[in-house]
């Protein structure tokens, strides 16, 4: 039987079955090409379309980017969420502009070395960009490979993913490499998917060792759980009569950095003392609703929600870029985490129960 080489298989397939009018096909310079890879490394393409067009109205070339602030970066991002992913992306932009004359770079270590770009998104940017030969592993890529080679283990881990990258570099054809980026990247969306896999619409089910010792759905090897510290906060939703939330800023380094936010007490603490302490307020009604968890990286975060009303807000003085009153109807166009925006979504818009 002949060999059967995945980057012809794949490359195949694509002609009639990949995606060919993602806008960022279109016009393929850096800037365009990192702009999407970008948005895309957490976010799947439907939800990015709209964003990436209006981003690029905004903010068409590098230096506009570079010279605008990092809270107009953040706004056009509001809504998209993982907004280290903005902050990178402004960060970088500056670099370019101090460090490389205002051009993206050509070469692989200087675009490695941007904020925000790991091995596989330098890789992606370079090979759809100018057609580099590099090799990319993002998470659609790593499920394809540990399936069709069928490697054990989780592939975070370091031993399994230096087997991906070694797998990855071998299939990486010597050309067609703008086609073959995106071919592998559709391959693992739209048919290799996590779950449900399309296997027999799948251009590499012929060589593919999970289809054919029937270990597809046991691979990837999922992560075993581990145990999390557990931290408590309560945050409180401060409405005026008018309905509208009273937001802080966060600071712009550490967990959700420079979003908009609600203000954070120890769940101990007295509401009362504190709203007088912090803010001056005198508050009228006080309104616990039920606690949920949200989940980092390296620890949970069980949030309790308390609404509170206060009677005074408009006499107190506010430093304005540190504290908004934001209307209710206002708050979809603000960086919010994902946990503040879905309890002013629960509970802001609504009159409190008492
Ligand atoms: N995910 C990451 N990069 C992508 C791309 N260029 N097209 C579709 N999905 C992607
Ligand atoms: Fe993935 Fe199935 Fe194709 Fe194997 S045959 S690569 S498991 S879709």
């Amino acid at each position: 039987m002949a060999q059967l080489i995945v980057s012809d298989q794949v490359l195949a397939w694509f002609k009639n079955h990949g995606r060919h009018d993602l806008p960022w096909q279109q016009e393929r310079t850096l800037y365009r090409v990192w702009l999407a890879e970008i948005m895309l490394q957490q976010t799947q393409v439907a939800t990015v379309i709209p964003y990436y067009q209006k981003f690029l109205k905004h903010f068409p070339d590098l230096s506009s980017l570079a010279l605008a602030s990092l809270d107009d970066v953040l706004t056009l991002w509001a809504g998209l969420g993982y907004y280290t992913r903005a902050r990178n992306l402004h960060k970088a932009a500056v670099v370019i502009q101090q460090q490389h004359g205002g051009c993206f770079p050509e070469n692989f270590d200087d675009v490695l070395a941007l904020p925000g770009i790991g091995r596989s998104t330098a890789g992606a940017i370079l090979a759809q960009a100018l057609g580099q030969r590099h090799a990319i592993l993002d998470g659609n890529v790593k499920r394809v490979l540990c399936r069709y080679f069928a490697i054990e283990g989780w592939p975070g881990k370091k031993a399994v993913e230096k087997q991906l990258w070694r797998e990855a570099e071998a299939c990486t054809p010597h050309e067609r490499l703008v086609d073959y980026t995106q071919a592998m990247m559709d391959l693992g969306a739209t048919i290799c998917k996590r779950s449900s896999p399309k296997c027999s619409a799948c251009p590499l089910q012929a060589g593919c060792e999970a289809y054919a010792t029937q270990r597809v759905a046991e691979l990837p090897t999922r992560k075993t759980k581990k145990v999390l510290p557990v931290k408590t906060t309560r945050m409180l939703i401060i409405t005026d009569e008018s309905g509208a939330v009273m937001l802080e800023k966060r600071p712009p380094t550490g967990i959700w950095g420079g979003l908009w936010s609600l203000p954070e007490i120890d769940p101990d603490e007295n509401i009362e003392n504190v709203c007088m302490q912090r803010w001056g307020y005198s508050v009228q009604v006080i309104e616990d609703n039920p606690g949920f968890r949200h989940t980092f990286s390296h620890y949970h975060l069980d949030i309790t929600p308390s609404r509170i009303i206060v009677g005074n807000s408009a006499n107190c003085v506010q430093d304005a870029d540190k504290v908004i009153w934001c209307a209710s109807g206002e708050t979809q166009s603000r960086a919010l985490s994902a946990p503040v925006a879905r309890i002013i979504d629960q509970y802001a818009q609504s009159s409190p129960k008492t």
